[in-house]
This record gives C-alpha cells, structure tokens and sequence, in this order.
C-alpha cells in the first residue's frame, strides 16, 4: 500500500492558562492516533502552536506587570514541557506571535477581500475610558436586558441563554476596571461575509464531519444567527497582528488562530526542507483538526468557508471531541479536579492517564468521565495486573533461573500467536477510526488468553521440575506480550520502548508484530509500570484545591499599602508647627481647577485667611463645610498658586482610596486656640 501523507493538528492552547486534564482529552487522543499512523509507516506530521493573541492574553500581561511578549514566552515553555512529560510528541509546537503566520494572515486577508468576501462598516462599540480601550463582549458586565440577571457578560446570559448586544445591557460597566461611564463610539470593523458561503459549507459539512455534529449546524442554519456576517477586526489597543493598511485595526485572535496550523506547519518545512504546497495544497495529502466541542463553530463554519475564499485546501475531516468530567461532574476548582497537568504529573505517571483516557475515548462527541476510583482499578487490574505482569514474570523467571536466554516456541505457543496476530487488522480498524476504547479491550482479551496459558503451565512450579519446559512456556508468553507491547505503542510509547529494550530492540514499527523472538538473550528486567497507589490520587486532589484557594485568596484585592512612615524628628521642630482653630466663613470651588477648594478662614484674633486645599474630590457641595471648626497650619509660609495666594494649610485625614476629609474639633474651641 501507498504510503499516505497526512497532517495533522491539535486545537492550540491559549497561552495565558496552564494545560490541565481536560486539555489532555485532546492532546492525548490527537498523539495516539498521529502515533498509530507513523507505526503504519505513513508519512504523518503533528502540528500544534501556542495560541498567543487577543484581549485577555493583553489584559493578564498588564495585570502580571510584564509584556504579552514575556507571557507567551513563559507559557511557551510550561506547555511544552508538559506536553513533552506527557509523551505527546508534535513535530512541531509553534507560535501564533509568528512571522509565518503574519505573513498568511495577510495572504488570506488580501484574497479575502479580493475575492469580494470582506465588507466595511461602522459599527457602535462599547469604549472605556478609565482603561482608554474598546470592550470586547466577555468584558462587559451587566444586568441582562431579559431575565434581569446580574453580572452577566455582554454578549449572553449564562442564566436565561438570551444573547444580545453589549449595548443592551443594563448597569453596564467594564469589568477590568469596574468603570461604570461606558461611552459608546463608533467604529468602522471588518466582516467576512459568512452567508455567502452557506451552500458551500451546507455541503462540505455533509463531508467533512460527523454526522451529528453536521445536524447540529444545519439546525443553527436556520436559526439566522449562525451565519451573520463574522467581526474578524478589533481596535487597538490590541496584542495581535495589525491589518494591512488599517492603522490600529487588528485581526481578532479567532482569524489568526487556525491560520496558526498553516504557520506550524510552514514553520516546520522550512525546518526540515519540506515544501509547505506538497503538504497543505497537494490533492493527495489528507489534513485532520481534532477539537473540543465548544470550537466547532470556528473549525466547520469559518474556517472552511474562509480557506475556500481564500483559494486554499481546507481540512479533509474535523474530528471533534467531548468534554471531560471527573467522577461524572464538571471539573472542580473547589472540589480540587481541576487538575493541571503539572500537578499529575507531580503525583503520578503519565502512562496512567494515556492508558485510562485510552479507554474512555471513542470518535463521538459523549463527555469523557475521569472517575477516580475506576482509574486507580483499570490501570492497576489491567495494565499492570494482566499485561504488565506478564512480562515482570516472564522476564525475571529468565533473568534468574534459564540464564536470560529464550529458547523456541512449541505448538501451543504458535497457536496463541496466531491469534493474537489475527486481531492485528481489527485493532488497526480501531485506531483508524479513533475507536480508542476497544483497543485495550482487544488487548485485555488476548492478555486473558496468555494468562489462562501461563496459570496452566505453571511455570513457577516446573522451573523446579523441568527448566527447558518452562523456558518454552517463558519464551511463548514473551512473544505474546511484545505482540500486546506494540499494539499499545501508540498508546503506552515509552512503555513500549522500555519493552523493545528488553528484547534488545529499537522502536517497533507495525509489521514488527510478525517476527518471531526465539534464541536469544533478554535483558535485566527493568521497571514497565507499578501499581497506582491510590494515596497518591488523593494527593492530587488535594494539591489541586490547595492551589484553586490559593488563586482564589490571591485574586482577592491587595489591601492597599500603607504609607511608609516618614524619618523621625526631634520635639523642637514638630513644635515649630503652630496648628490653630480656624472657622469656615465660605468655602467654594475653584474655576479651572478639578481637585481644589478655596476657603475663607476666621482665625479669631490672627485674622482671615485664604486657602487652596486639594479635596474637592471629596466634597462634591463644600457649602456643608461652612461654620465648620477646622485646623489649620498657620505658620506656614504662603505659597503663590495659579489661581491666587494660599495662606496655611487645612489638615485633613484618610486615604487615596477612601478619600480624605476635614479634621473638625469640638464646637468650644474658638478661632485662633492653639492646637497642639
Ligand atoms: N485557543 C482556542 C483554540 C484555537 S484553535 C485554532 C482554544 N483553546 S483552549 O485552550 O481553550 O482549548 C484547547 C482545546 O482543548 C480545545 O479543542 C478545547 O475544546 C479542548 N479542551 C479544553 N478544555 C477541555 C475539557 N475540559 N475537556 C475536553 N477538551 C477540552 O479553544
Ligand atoms: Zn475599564
């Protein structure tokens, strides 16, 4: 058979968020199957990238205190190191913030608009101005316009599902700086005209996906929303690419994010001498994006119709996943499964979760369920209990007692063999059509089949009696087991490359299942995988809600620093201070200026005085201060101001946050008393 060329992508990560378990769902599934087919001999190549763009990547940066350059770098390299601890190998991990992908958003772009699929208007957005930038939808917050729900975001209610413009909302305000003044300004956008390709993707649907998540689309056809025309512009500021000549325009992160593959992938020819048209563009090469369900609109509408647009080859299936649960309920924060991988792989071996997820994935759309207590059982009763077990006996028995040497397979062992070879194109089949599930379970049923064979022959008990009987039973089940290794390869890699050196071999290719190991030597036994010790799920668990409070305590708002205390001084120079009671006559704002008050001061027998005191914020109507008693410094020496002579200075106390007011005393000190 031809060898088939196939690239294939994972959705990319956002980069201001660690990759957790339900990441894993994806990237997991996407590597065994890129796996199976480079253990086909295919020619297979796995893209995969950051997702670096847009406005909470900006807003994150801003709020850490560092650029959205330092945050993708740092994101960058905790995923990567991740994934790489995972086992998940991309040919290529790149970046959206990539000069390859510049250049093909602006390609696609000029083709867009050449191709008449752009229009131009000017539409109302939502500005603030504390923060000086428009607001996207997900930053507005308000009271829904329909169920009167608080607090929802400005595009749809999580209470009642009614969608609406942000403008609609009422109590609107911003929702990184809480600024309640929301203006709204116009400004003009770009819009691909989606429903000019309606009957294009009405039938490239019929093609390119499963059939329910094709009806699902069909439904929302019709609906009328579905196909509005799609925003693919946002004002700066922005942290994304700028559009070709719209200075301070820049495309939204949903355009340049799939166009992200095609950068991966350019990136990677380049790398390695490749050329990107006979990998994107050739007719015979296969393109495949495995993604969660919440992204099908992005993969199956717009993206499709805009590489169709665009006069590019679009991808010729979109496998799309469920979401993942733990012990059958959405992950957790507060009941701590929400499990970044990081904290896995802190407590266990990532063999487990690609053994478990293994069996739990299937080609629908069905939420995939983590139940803890079930991992702990699967893994430990099979992988270990039946497949693993297999070996460690095997192996050591030889290791031990024979001399490390297999000897020749008998009759029965043949036989065995036979069978297990003959679910060879079966399990081929599952892997093919990402059947993952049935996979351990073919292979679960063959390790019965070994053990009934080895409990039969009781080698334990005939090393005693009859050592070359049992070097024969020993060498069979090995050559069972390394049938069952590679079968699970893409699975379990590392599990399999330690089995591969046991046998003195390098990495296994499909077709290795057919050779037959017989006189030859095995190497020490060395470990392929231990039970789950399921103290340590519990560990986990409990990490992941120590952290969640603890992001939780940190979210809090800082208490505000106090003002450090100024140097010491003496008696004598505080007491050059002269403080006297001084009676409001009038007090008034300040034309010209947004933060003084001017006072007429009574001080008695010292006379009047004029002063400038900066707490207009504070006293939106200063005429409650008049026949006020205040303290003044008396002695200071009059300062010249824009806007006349300030005679002293009124003391007042309280903070940046909570505002300052007036220190008052009590109604019989009069005008002119000491205060000290
Ligand atoms: N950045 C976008 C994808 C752009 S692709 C051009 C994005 N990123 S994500 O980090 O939120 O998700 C990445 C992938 O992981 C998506 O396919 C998403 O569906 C999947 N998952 C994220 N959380 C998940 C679960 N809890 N369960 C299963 N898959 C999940 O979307
Ligand atoms: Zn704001």
């Amino acid at each position: 058979m031809d060898k088939r060329r196939i690239v294939v992508t994972s959705a990319l990560p956002y980069a201001n968020g660690d990759i957790h378990l339900g990441h894993l769902v994806e990237y997991l599934q996407t590597d065994f199957w890129v796996r199976y087919q480079k253990l086909r001999g295919n020619e297979c190549t796995y893209v995969c990238a950051d997702d670096t763009h847009g406005t909470p990547i900006m807003i994150r940066a801003k709020k850490d205190g560092i650029t959205p350059e330092e945050l993708i770098a740092e994101s960058y390299k905790r995923h990567t190191a991740d994934f790489s601890e995972f086992q998940i190998k991309f040919d290529n991990f790149y970046s959206t913030n990539s000069p390859e992908n510049l250049e093909f958003c602006k390609q696609i772009y000029a083709k867009l608009k050449e191709n008449k699929a752009l229009d131009f208007k000017s539409i109302p957005q939502l500005y603030c101005p504390t923060d000086k930038m428009f607001l996207p939808d997900r930053f507005v917050r308000g009271t829904c316009p329909k169920c009167g729900a608080e607090d929802q975001y400005g595009d749809s209610c999580e209470k009642c599902g009614a969608t609406y413009n942000p403008t609609d909302l009422k109590d609107v305000h911003c929702s990184v700086c809480g600024e309640r003044k929301l203006e709204t300004r116009e400004s003009e956008h770009i819009f691909f005209n989606l429903e000019q390709f309606k009957e294009y993707l009405r039938a490239w649907l019929k093609d390119h996906t499963a059939e329910d998540v094709a009806n699902k689309l069909y439904e929302w056809f019709d609906e009328g929303t579905t196909l509005m025309p799609w925003d693919i512009s946002r004002d700066a500021p922005y942290f994304g690419f700028e559009i070709p000549d719209h200075p301070g325009k820049y495309f939204y992160v949903w355009l340049d994010a799939p166009v992200g593959y095609m950068a991966s992938l350019k990136n990677w020819c380049t790398k390695n001498n490749e050329d990107f048209d006979a990998w994107w563009n050739n007719p015979d090469a296969e393109l495949y994006h495995f993604i969660g369900k919440d992204i099908v609109r992005f993969h199956c509408l717009f993206w499709p119709a805009m590489l169709h647009a665009a006069d590019f080859k679009g991808p010729s299936q979109v496998f799309v996943h469920g979401f993942l649960t733990v012990n059958g309920k959405k992950m957790s924060k507060s009941r701590g499964t929400f499990i970044s991988a990081r904290t896995y792989l802190d407590c266990l071996d990532p063999a487990f979760l690609r053994y478990y997820y293994a069996c739990k994935l299937n080609n629908t759309t069905d939420d995939v369920d983590l139940n803890l207590e079930d991992f702990v059982q699967r893994v430990n009763s099979d992988l270990v209990g039946k497949i693993t077990n297999l070996a460690s006996r095997g192996v050591q028995m030889l290791n031990k007692r024979l001399d490390d040497g297999m000897g020749v397979m008998d009759e029965e062992g043949l036989k065995l063999r036979d069978e297990f070879l003959s679910r060879a194109e079966t399990i081929a089949a599952h892997y093919e059509a990402r059947r993952f599930s049935q996979v351990p379970v073919e292979v679960c049923r063959l390790a019965d089949l070994a053990n009934e064979y080895f409990d039969a022959k009781q080698p334990w008990a005939t090393i005693k009696t009859d050592p070359e009987a049992t070097r024969v039973t020993l060498t069979n089940i090995l050559n069972l087991f390394r049938i069952m290794a590679i079968y699970l390869s893409p699975i379990l890699p590392v599990y399999a490359e330690k089995a591969a050196a046991l046998f003195g071999e390098q990495s296994y290719t499909w077709e290795d299942i057919n050779k037959k190991l017989e006189n030859q030597k095995v190497a020490k036994y060395e470990y392929l995988a231990s039970r789950v010790p399921p103290e340590k799920v519990e560990e986990m668990v409990e990490k992941s809600k120590a952290q969640a409070e603890a992001a939780a305590a940190a979210a809090e708002p800082a208490p505000a620093p106090a003002v450090p205390l100024k140097p010491e001084i003496e008696f004598p120079e505080f007491d050059k201070v002269d403080m006297r009671v001084a009676l409001v006559e009038s007090a008034g704002f300040v034309e010209g200026s947004t933060k003084l008050l001017q006072f007429t001061l009574d001080l008695g027998p010292l006379g009047k005085r004029n002063i400038f005191s900066g707490i207009r914020a504070y006293y939106p109507d200063p005429q409650v201060l008049v026949g006020k008693k205040l303290i003044v410094v008396a002695n200071l020496k009059a300062r010249k101001m824009r806007f006349g002579v300030s005679e002293g200075m009124i003391l007042s106390a309280g903070s940046e946050e909570n505002g300052f007011s007036v220190l008052t005393v009590m109604d019989d000190a009069q005008p002119g008393d000491l205060v000290s």
